[in-house]
Parts: structure tokens; C-alpha cells; sequence
């Protein structure tokens, strides 16, 4: 079962249009939207949306931890997603959400089970294999204790700072501190402290860290 809090309002009211209109089919959600109103569609998505996402408590494995990145990147999941996977408008947020529900979506996008709204994410999952699947969504699922993860690599970049100046993390893409990573420009010892502060503010603030 998905996890809908912070999930974007559109993406929860297209999903349960779906459902109701018989696109996409489940045993639970398609007799609960049957008598659903748009008016009630969109109060739902405006609930679960506000909702504040829990921090996930599913552990990835290092092995995925290290190559997913990559591979959100190449199959351009980051692209629609959103760089930290927290997703926008009509795509879902999948930073934290469960593992095996996540797996069977996309399996079903490849198969061609799962409906979809535009064909772009059934498009996106064609080039997959399953050991692509189990090792992003293994990833995907324990986004969030990404931090716990970058606390530690910020030990790591607090003692080489001096040296280097600039310390550019592996898959980093953006300076306000999301994942799948962090670049951090440093001129001073005292930069970088400012940045660790920024990332651990940020995460609490989405709700990543508690
Ligand atoms: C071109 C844009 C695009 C790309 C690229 C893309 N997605 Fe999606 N994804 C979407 C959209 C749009 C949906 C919602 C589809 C719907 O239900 O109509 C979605 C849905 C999903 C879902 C189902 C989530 C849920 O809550 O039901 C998963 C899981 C997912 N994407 C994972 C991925 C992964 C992993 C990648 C990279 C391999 C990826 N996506 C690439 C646009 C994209």
C-alpha cells in the first residue's frame, strides 16, 4: 500500500479518478473512489497532500545505495521525479515510499498492466531490467535516511575541506542540499559547517529528518 502523505495534490486526484473511472483497478481503491465527486477527489488529494511524509524506515542496501544514483539519472527518473524523487504536479513523490509497492508498479508499468495517464512512465519502465528495478527502488525507498547517510559524509568532507576547497559528492546535482546529493563549494572551513547546517535544516524542514 502507497504512502500518501506529501504526495502532490494533482497526482492523488488523478489517481482516484482513475480509479473511479475504471482506467486503473484494485480490489480496496476501486469500490472505495466508485462514489467518489471531482469536489471529493480533490478535498482528499488537499488532505494527504498537506500531510507530512514520515521518515522511511526501510534500510538500503550499500550496494544499490552506490549505484542507483546512477541509474535514477540515466533511465531520467530524476528528470520527471524531481531531483530529490519528491515529485511535482501530476507525478508522484517517490522518495520514502514502500519498497514493495513501488516494485509492483513498476512492474506493471513494464509489463503494461499498470494504468497510465500520459504513456510517459510505461515509456520510462520499458528499458528496465528487474535488477534495475530492485536496486532503484531498494534506493528509492530508504530516501530520506539519505541523511543520516550525507551526516556522515560531511564528517568525511569536514576533515578534507582544507585541502580541497571545493568537494563535489558523488551524483550531486544541486546546491540547496536534496538528493541524490550534495555539491558543496567551500571557501572557508567555516562554508562548509554553513552547509552542513543548510542540509540538516532542509531535511528537517521537508520532513526527511526528524
Ligand atoms: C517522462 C516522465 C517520467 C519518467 C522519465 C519517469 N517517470 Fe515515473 N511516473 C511518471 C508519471 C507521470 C507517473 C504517474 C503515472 C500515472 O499514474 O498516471 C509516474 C509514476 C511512477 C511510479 C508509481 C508511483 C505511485 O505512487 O503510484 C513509480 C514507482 C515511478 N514512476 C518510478 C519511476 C522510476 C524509478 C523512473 C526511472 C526509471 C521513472 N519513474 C521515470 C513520470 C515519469
Amino acid at each position: 500500500m502507497p504512502t500518501l502523505a506529501g504526495q502532490p495534490a494533482q497526482f492523488i486526484s488523478i489517481e482516484l479518478f482513475q480509479f473511479r473511472e475504471g482506467n486503473r483497478k484494485d480490489l480496496q481503491m476501486t469500490p472505495l473512489a466508485a462514489n467518489l465527486t471531482n469536489a471529493d477527489m480533490n478535498d482528499l488529494a488537499a488532505y494527504f497532500s498537506a500531510q507530512k511524509p514520515r521518515p522511511p524506515s526501510h534500510k538500503t542496501d550499500p550496494a544499490n545505495a552506490a549505484i542507483a544514483p546512477k541509474l535514477a539519472e540515466q533511465f531520467n527518473c530524476v528528470q520527471c521525479h524531481g531531483k530529490a524523487l519528491l515529485g511535482q504536479q501530476h507525478i508522484p513523490r517517490l522518495a520514502g515510499q514502500q519498497f514493495e509497492y513501488m516494485r509492483m508498479q513498476l512492474r506493471g508499468f513494464k509489463a503494461q498492466t499498470r494504468a497510465d495517464l500520459d504513456g510517459n512512465m510505461t515509456s520510462a519502465a520499458q528499458a528496465l531490467s528487474e535488477k534495475d528495478i530492485d536496486a532503484l527502488v531498494d534506493y528509492i525507498a530508504g530516501l530520506g535516511a539519505l541523511y543520516d547517510v550525507l551526516l556522515l559524509i560531511f564528517d568525511v568532507v569536514f576533515t578534507r575541506c582544507d585541502a580541497q576547497r571545493e568537494v563535489t559528492m558523488a551524483g550531486v546535482t544541486s546546491s540547496d542540499c536534496q538528493p541524490p546529493g550534495i555539491k558543496v563549494t567551500c571557501t572557508s572551513p567555516e562554508c562548509i559547517g554553513g552547509a552542513f547546517v543548510r542540509a540538516v535544516t532542509n531535511a528537517h524542514k521537508r520532513g526527511l529528518r526528524t
